[in-house]
């Protein structure tokens, strides 16, 4: 069994926009999988419907042998979404109120909620701002609260929207670093981007999408040669021998 099964997912909007048709992969544990493909392709809507915010129109999803329709609150709890406008995401007035947030309708004990929250800090560097307002952080670290928000909770999937979107140069190496370590550390991650030339490195599976469908999936390289036909253009496609030094990370 995979973590993450979805299988012929469908979605049309009231006025009659196919956002996505037939949409079906699976995503192994521990994996690091790369969406990509034009604007309008359905990646937002795909991770909407994933994280269980939008009902598909048709078909299957299963997150941790959970089926997401029958039991929204369980498969929500196991695929975290970082939203593509940090500011819609954060709640609180200081940087450990807003990682508080989530846990707390949990139902967890005050000490739990005490440690989890340290432990976030601590994941994401933010310990040092653990009393500042949110709308004071830069962008890279408002990003990286959001995804600390998320981590709280525990779910098995990350899944984040064009996460590097609005960030200076540190800002994108600060979030890439953490995306990394996450996944170094046994976390699946799933990623949405244009940026594929910051990210295929760390990379193991690729999915591109085309007016609402999977038009190429399967292991990066082999992959790659259909990204120009789904509007993901690059400067240089990466071979076996190049993909590795593909990273804006020195370590
Ligand atoms: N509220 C809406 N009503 C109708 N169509 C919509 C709505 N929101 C998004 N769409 C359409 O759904 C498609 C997929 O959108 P989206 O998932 O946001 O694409 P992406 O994230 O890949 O840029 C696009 O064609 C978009 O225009
Ligand atoms: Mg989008």
């Amino acid at each position: 069994m995979s973590q993450l099964e979805v299988r012929d997912l469908s979605y049309r909007f009231p006025d009659g926009t196919h956002a996505l048709q037939q949409v079906s992969f699976t995503v192994e544990e521990g994996s690091f999988t790369v969406i990509a493909g034009r604007n309008g392709s359905g990646k937002t809507i795909l991770l909407r419907i994933l994280n269980g915010l939008i009902k598909p129109t048709s078909g299957d999803v299963r997150i941790e042998g959970i089926d997401a329709a029958a039991h929204p609150y369980e498969a929500r709890k196991k695929f975290g979404l970082v939203f593509q406008q940090a500011d819609s995401q954060i709640v609180g007035q200081t940087v450990s109120r807003d990682i508080a947030f989530g846990l707390e309708n949990t139902g967890v004990s005050k000490e739990v909620l005490k440690v989890r929250v340290q432990q976030m800090l601590e994941m994401t560097g933010l310990t040092p701002h653990a009393h500042q307002r949110p709308r004071t952080l830069s962008g890279g670290e408002k990003r990286r609260l959001t995804i600390a928000d998320v981590m709280a909770v525990s779910p098995g999937i990350i899944a984040l929207d064009e996460p590097f979107s609005g960030l200076d140069y540190p800002g994108v190496l600060q979030v890439l670093h953490q995306l990394v370590q996450l996944n170094r550390s046994g976390h699946t991650v799933i990623l949405v981007t244009h940026d594929l030339e910051k990210v295929l490195a760390h990379a193991d599976t690729l999915i591109l999408m085309d007016q609402g469908r999977i038009a190429a999936q399967g292991p990066v390289l082999e992959t790659l040669p259909a990204a120009a036909s789904c509007g993901v253009r690059m400067r240089r496609v990466p071979t076996a021998e190049t993909i590795r030094d593909m990273t804006w990370l020195n370590d």
